[in-house]
């Protein structure tokens, strides 16, 4: 299939370029850059020994968007286009809802206006927000206590794609809720690159193993969790990547929804255990107070996607670490090297 990534430079993106690649799909990517670096795509051809088409483009511009459906005979899209950073999302909600839910109004405009059916959409563990079961199936509820403009702008694109379905039998929705994606591909050649300060954990972890920064601040040791750090399903970017291709090839009328995760957690400390003994690096922490918002544990129910999708995580969490690290070494400052 000739597939369209948007967003398809960023993290999540670029590592599923390389597998849909390898699985001999043809793609096209649009991205507008704010938060990644056509190198990463640069690189996946490296990998892959192909190219990609690329327009540098903004979902939000509709004129941009249709030129590209008219230029690319497009059969797929996978929707990974977004802002993605849950704090800058409470300091500017409207840019977030603007961009991430504005966007997507524009990607389902231009599809019907091509009779394109197909979209998979990613989406978040987030919008369980405190979840009312664990693990956390699909079915549980969805919307209670969402922390953020973020989690709550996937959500209400869960909810559009879903009357867009009722209304249009055609489309053929997969939504994809990710849990805590980590790893970086095993070449080394491409990982996540966060432009500022990461606020997530495992690249955070990562720059004070290399000496970037001094040591990592663990957000709160008062969860009701084996060592009262909070608790998190982490899972491979490249794992993640294989579940887009299996939900690709699963599509069906409607709207399905699947968790992707590997269905066991890990608190902080033993993220922070792993990634020093793998990296055989000291890894200095501090106990800080809990953030706002975080909640004490989330992992994922898998059964669906195995059961659907046939798809299950493969790699561990020492994997994931390995390949960061490796990342990490060979690209001390990410793409800007
Ligand atoms: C994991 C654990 C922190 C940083 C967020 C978004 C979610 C998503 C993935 C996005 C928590 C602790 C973290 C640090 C720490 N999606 N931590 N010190 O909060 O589960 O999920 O990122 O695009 O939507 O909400 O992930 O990596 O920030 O935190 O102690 O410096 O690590 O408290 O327990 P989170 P995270």
């Amino acid at each position: 299939m000739k597939i369209l990534l948007t967003g398809g430079a960023g993290y999540i993106g670029s590592h599923t370029a390389v597998e849909l690649i390898e699985a001999g799909h043809e793609l096209v990517v649009i991205d507008n850059l704010s938060n990644s670096s056509v190198k990463s795509l640069r690189r996946v051809e490296a990998i892959t020994q192909r190219d990609i088409v690329f327009h540098r483009v903004n979902l939000a511009d509709l004129s941009g968007v249709r030129e590209v459906f008219s230029s690319e005979s497009i059969d797929a899209v996978i929707h990974f286009a977004g802002l993605k950073s849950v704090n800058t999302s409470l300091r500017d909600p409207i840019r977030y809802y603007q961009n991430n839910v504005g966007s997507t109004l524009i990607l389902l405009q231009v599809m019907a206006e091509f009779g394109v059916h197909k979209l998979v959409f990613s989406s978040s563990a987030t919008v369980y927000g405190i979840p009312q079961e664990l693990p956390v199936s699909e079915t549980a509820g969805v919307g209670f206590g969402i922390t953020s403009p973020y989690g709550r702008s996937k959500s209400m694109i869960e909810q559009i794609l879903t009357d867009a379905s009722l209304a249009e039998p055609k489309l053929q929705i997969a939504i994809l809720r990710y849990f805590n994606p980590i790893g970086a591909h095993v070449s080394g050649r491409i990982g996540e690159d966060p432009r500022n300060t990461p606020s997530n954990l495992l690249p955070y972890v990562s720059q004070v193993a290399i000496g970037l920064r001094k040591k990592v601040a663990v957000y709160g040791q008062q969860y009701p969790t084996t060592d009262g750090t909070g608790v998190r399903d982490y899972i491979h970017v490249v794992d993640l990547a294989h579940g887009h291709l299996r939900a690709l090839d699963h599509l069906r009328s409607g709207v399905s929804t699947y968790n992707l995760g590997t269905g066991r957690g890990y608190s902080v400390l033993e993220v922070i255990e792993a990634f020093s003994r793998v990296s055989g690096r000291d890894i200095p922490l501090e106990i800080v107070a809990a953030r706002s918002g975080d909640v004490a544990m989330s992992f994922a129910d898998v059964e669906k996607a195995k059961r659907e999708l046939a798809w299950v995580a493969e790699r561990t969490l020492d994997d994931a670490c390995r390949d960061v690290w490796r990342w990490q070494l060979q690209n001390p400052r990410g793409y800007d090297d």
